[in-house]
C-alpha cells in the first residue's frame, strides 16, 4: 500500500488526478489534502468519494502543524502537489494570497516532507515529492514571423512532428524564468523552493510545468467555462484586448495521464514541460465555442457571435504560450489523446449536460464576484 496526497483535490485539474488514481491504483490509499477556497467543490469527486482507498482530509496546506500531522497519521510515501490560487485575474487584484498559498503553502509542504522522511530508517527511499506547475513561469513568447509568413505557419517539434505556430520560438525546459504576473511570480517561486529541497537536502522532487488545461469541473471565471455558460444564457462574452493573444490548449484528462505516468516513471529532479502543440487564438477559440455551444442548444450555429464583448486588455497580459514537450514525448512515451476538436466537443457537452453543477457555482456569493470583476471594465 503506498500512502500519497494529492494536494487541491477538489478543484478543477486536481479532481481528474485524484480521480484517475482512486479508480487506477486501488492498492494505493489516496489522501486529499484540500482547503476548499471558493474554488474547491467536493461534488467534482462525487463518483468516487466512497472509495474504501480515498481520504479527504479539509485542511490548509499553510497551516504547518496540521500537515506534519497528516503526515504522521497517514505514513505518507509521496505528494502531487497541485493546490494553488491559480487565477490571473485574481492575482492582479489580491497578490499577497497568492504569495501565501503558493509560495508558503508549497514551503510547508516540503519541509512537513523533509521532516518526515529524512527521520525514516530508509530516508528517501521510494519517496517522491511531485510539484505540479505552469508555463507561465517562462513568461510570455513574441509572435514572430519567419520568411515573412503569416502565423499560424507549419512547423516541426524537435519530437520531428509537424504542427500549427504563431512563433517559432517555444517553452523548453532549459529556458530562463520571466514571470510577469502576480499568478507566475508565485508558481515560479514555489519551482524554486522545489529545486532547492532537492538540492540542498537530496529530496526526491520532480517539477512539471503545463500548458492551459480545458475539460469539465473547470471553474467558470476561466475561459472556456466562462464562456460556455454566458452563451448558454445570453450574456456578454468579455475578450481583453483584442482577443488576439494564444494559448496552448491540453484536454484536462491527458494532463492526468502526464501526471500519472511521470509519478511512476520520470527521473527525478528533473523537469518536463506538458503540453499538446495546440496553439489558438483567444478570438479563433472563442468562435470554436459559439459555433459549438450553439449547435448543441439546437440554436443556429453561430447566431451568438453578437455576444462577444471587446473589453479593457488584462494589464500585463502574456502574448503567446507554447509549449514544447518533446522531452516528455521522447524519454516516457506520453502524447495528448484527443484532437482539438474532439475535446471541445466533449466539453461543451458535459457543462451543457451538468447545468446544476454549474448553477450551484454561479448562484450566490460567485455571481457577486463576478459582477464586481467585470463592472469596472
Ligand atoms: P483550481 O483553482 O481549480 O483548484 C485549486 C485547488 O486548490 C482548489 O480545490 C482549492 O480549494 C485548493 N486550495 C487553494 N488554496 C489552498 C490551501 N491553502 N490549502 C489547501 N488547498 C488549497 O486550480 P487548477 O486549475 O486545478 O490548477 C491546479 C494546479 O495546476 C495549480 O497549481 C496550477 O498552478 C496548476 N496549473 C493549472 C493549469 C490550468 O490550466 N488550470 C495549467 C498548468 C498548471
Ligand atoms: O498556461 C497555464 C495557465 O492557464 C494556468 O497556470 C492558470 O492557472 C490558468 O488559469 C490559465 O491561465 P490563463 O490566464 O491563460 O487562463 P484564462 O482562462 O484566465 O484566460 C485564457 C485567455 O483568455 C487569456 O489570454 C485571457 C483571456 N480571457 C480570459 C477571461 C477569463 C478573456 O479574453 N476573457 C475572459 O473573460
Amino acid at each position: 500500500m503506498k500512502n500519497i496526497i494529492i494536494t487541491g483535490g477538489a478543484g478543477f485539474i486536481g479532481s481528474h488526478v485524484v480521480r484517475l488514481f482512486v479508480n487506477k491504483y486501488p492498492d494505493y490509499h489516496i489522501i486529499n489534502v484540500d482547503k476548499l477556497t471558493y474554488a474547491g467543490n467536493l461534488a467534482n469527486l462525487k463518483d468516487i468519494e466512497d472509495k474504501p482507498n480515498y481520504t479527504f482530509v479539509k485542511a490548509d496546506i499553510c497551516d504547518f502543524e496540521t500537515i506534519m500531522g497528516i503526515f504522521k497519521k497517514y505514513n505518507v510515501d509521496g505528494v502531487i502537489h497541485l493546490a494553488a490560487e491559480s487565477h490571473v485575474d485574481r492575482s492582479i487584484k489580491d497578490p499577497f494570497t497568492f504569495a501565501q498559498t503558493n509560495v508558503m503553502g508549497t514551503l510547508s509542504m516540503l519541509q512537513a516532507a523533509k521532516l518526515t522522511w529524512e527521520n525514516l530508517p530508509e530516508k528517501w527511499e521510494g519517496k517522491r515529492f511531485y510539484h505540479i506547475s505552469t508555463d507561465e513561469v517562462y513568461g510570455a513568447l513574441e509572435m514572430t514571423n519567419p520568411e515573412g509568413i503569416k502565423p499560424p505557419f507549419t512547423t516541426k517539434a524537435s519530437s520531428g512532428k509537424h504542427h500549427l505556430a504563431y512563433g517559432s520560438k517555444f517553452f523548453t525546459e532549459d529556458l530562463k524564468y520571466m514571470p510577469h504576473s502576480p499568478y507566475s511570480a508565485s508558481k515560479a517561486s514555489s519551482d524554486h523552493f522545489v529545486r532547492a529541497f532537492h538540492d540542498t537536502y537530496g529530496m526526491p522532487t520532480i517539477v512539471t510545468n503545463c500548458s492551459n488545461n480545458y475539460g469539465p469541473y473547470q471553474f467558470p471565471e476561466k475561459l472556456i467555462p466562462l464562456f460556455i455558460n454566458n452563451i448558454r444564457h445570453r450574456k456578454p462574452l468579455p475578450v481583453y484586448g483584442k482577443g488576439e493573444n494564444v494559448r496552448d490548449w491540453l484536454y484536462v484528462e491527458d494532463h492526468a495521464r502526464a501526471i500519472d505516468l511521470i509519478f511512476h516513471k520520470g527521473t527525478i529532479a528533473e523537469t518536463y514541460n506538458i503540453g499538446g502543440f495546440n496553439e489558438w487564438k483567444n478570438i479563433d477559440i472563442i468562435k470554436v465555442v459559439i459555433n459549438t455551444v450553439d449547435r448543441l442548444l439546437g440554436r443556429k450555429e453561430g447566431e451568438d457571435m453578437n455576444l462577444i464583448t471587446y473589453v479593457t486588455d488584462r494589464a500585463g497580459h502574456d502574448m503567446r504560450y507554447a509549449i514544447d514537450s518533446s522531452k516528455l514525448q521522447r524519454e516516457l512515451g506520453w502524447e495528448p489523446s484527443l484532437q482539438f476538436e474532439e475535446g471541445i466537443e466533449k466539453t461543451v457537452k458535459w457543462y451543457l449536460e451538468n447545468q446544476a453543477w454549474m448553477d450551484n457555482i454561479t448562484s450566490g456569493e460567485y455571481e457577486k464576484y463576478y459582477e464586481s470583476m467585470y463592472a469596472n471594465r
